[in-house]
């Protein structure tokens, strides 16, 4: 097998700073052992997240100059609308600031309190805009989703037999859309299979009920089809991700991943009426409806990143970038979720630290971890994250207690992936040393953000 490499080459750098040992240890402290806290200058290796850490191309930096910064009817908005309709095949776009701007909308729109609300297992500020507009999250994701060892290769599923009882349960009507993300960020980066999507849409157009995909990163769930799902290893990533997107009435985007842009989100919806109600609401909360929140040039620079990011060769070099990763991790016995996700390889603290209790935050200390050891910051994806029940004020005790290593895209070489899985490895070796944290600070509302922590 011959190798690959990436289908560009670099034209601009930009510096990054080296830290001491000392200096990270006091920058952890200052940041209450929470790596959303800490300074991007005291990173080495930033895999907090993949949104809006992207490197743009040549191609889009010139869609930059070409921005209409016209308050109504800026020339990129068209653009943008007309590249989203060719590309996910909807028919009505909504541009918003980020992908919780199109959350908020498509809530407040579609939800009634008391409504419930299925999805492929939560994400954070989706979950949350569901419940502030009166709905109760339900998770319908398989099993195997809930196990970091289970190497099933559509670990995003929808468990069909969980939705059937649910709307025997609750009753149709008060489930206003199922909430479908493709691939299931909290899961891992797993992806939904076509077969899963096609199903579903038969499940719910018999009841009635509309799906809503979470298209945030639909186009690497696209690519994930390509590679493992029977009859698509001759389709391409675009005309994948353009059959998905028809079994499903609409979308919310944060246009920071999939999009390769730095900012931007937006609506799609198939519906007249809900696009009529939001095309309206939209100018409340986030801008005119051609604008939603972005500058022309951002909306510029998301129409092109669109293009760019359906190509086999970017997706191949992106997810291969990822996998690259976890291969070394999963060579050196380090316990990763499995299979290998789409923007991110995923450890399992619960594996690393089987001293500590849930309650004592492992993943957490293990993001901490790592950044003193190395200066790579990662994010915590476990008890934190998943924040407390509205209703009994108790903890969420999800059962994936991860640290998430997200790879932006075009940013990093594998040098850099090689640096960070021995960091990895190290602190792996030093297991055994982790006492935990103590949570000192907590903010009311997605509260791994800004939640402070103590050394225990
Ligand atoms: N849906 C998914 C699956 C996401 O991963 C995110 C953001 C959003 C919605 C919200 O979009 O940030 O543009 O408002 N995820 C980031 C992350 C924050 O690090 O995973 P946003």
């Amino acid at each position: 097998k011959r190798s690959w490499a990436e289908p560009w080459k670099v034209k601009v750098v930009e510096p990054i700073k080296m830290t001491t040992i000392e200096e990270r240890r006091r920058a952890l402290k200052e940041a209450g052992y929470n790596t959303f806290l800490l300074r991007s200058e005291d990173v080495y290796i930033d895999l907090l997240t993949d949104s809006g850490t992207n490197a743009m191309s040549d191609w889009q930096w010139a869609g930059m100059m070409m921005g209409d910064e016209a308050y109504a009817g800026s020339r990129n908005f068209y653009n943008l609308e007309s590249t989203i309709r060719e590309y996910y095949g909807f028919r009505h776009i909504v541009p918003t600031h980020q992908g919780r701007g199109a959350e908020h909308l498509l809530s407040q729109i579609m939800i009634k309190p008391g409504d419930v609300v299925p999805g492929n297992m939560y994400f954070t500020t989706t979950r949350l805009h569901q419940e502030l507009a009166g709905a109760t999250f339900v998770d319908v994701i398989v099993d195997e989703a809930h196990n970091p060892a289970d190497e099933s290769l559509f670990k995003g599923n929808v468990d069909l037999n969980k939705m059937e009882d649910l709307i025997a349960k609750v009753g149709a009507k008060k489930i206003p859309y199922v909430c479908l993300a493709a691939t299931v960020n909290m899961a891992g980066g797993q992806p939904v299979s076509m077969a899963n999507a096609r199903a579903l849409r038969d499940l719910t157009a018999k009841h009635g009920i509309k799906i809503m995909m979470d298209a945030t990163r639909a186009v690497e769930n696209a690519y994930f089809i390509q590679q493992r799902e029977a009859g698509y290893a001759n389709k391409s990533v675009r005309e994948i991700l353009k059959e998905f997107c028809s079994y499903t009435d609409g979308c919310t985007m944060s246009g920071k991943k999939d999009p390769l842009v730095n900012i931007g989100g937006w609506l799609a919806i198939n519906d007249e009426t809900i696009f009529e109600e939001a095309r309206n609401l939209v100018v409340v909360y986030e801008g005119l409806h051609t604008y939603g929140g972005m500058a022309g040039r951002d909306m510029e620079a998301m129409a092109r990143g669109i293009v760019e990011s359906v190509q086999d060769d970017h997706m191949r070099a992106r997810v291969g970038q990822v996998e690259y990763l976890g291969n070394k991790l999963i060579d050196a016995d380090v316990p990763i979720v499995r299979p290998i996700g789409g923007h991110a390889v995923y450890l399992d603290a619960r594996a690393f630290y089987p001293q500590l209790t849930q309650d004592q935050f492992p993943a957490q200390t293990l993001a901490a971890a790592l950044y003193e050891d190395s200066g790579v910051r990662a994010m915590e994806r476990g008890i934190v994250s998943a924040g407390r029940d509205p209703k009994t004020g108790k903890h969420h005790y999800p059962k994936l207690e991860l640290v998430r290593l997200t790879i932006p895209r075009r940013v990093y070489t594998q040098a850099h992936m090689d640096v960070t899985a021995e960091s990895v490895i190290e602190v792996y070796e030093n297991r055994k040393k982790a006492t935990g944290l103590k949570m000192i600070y907590e903010p009311k509302y997605l509260r791994f953000f800004q939640a402070r922590f103590e050394v225990l």
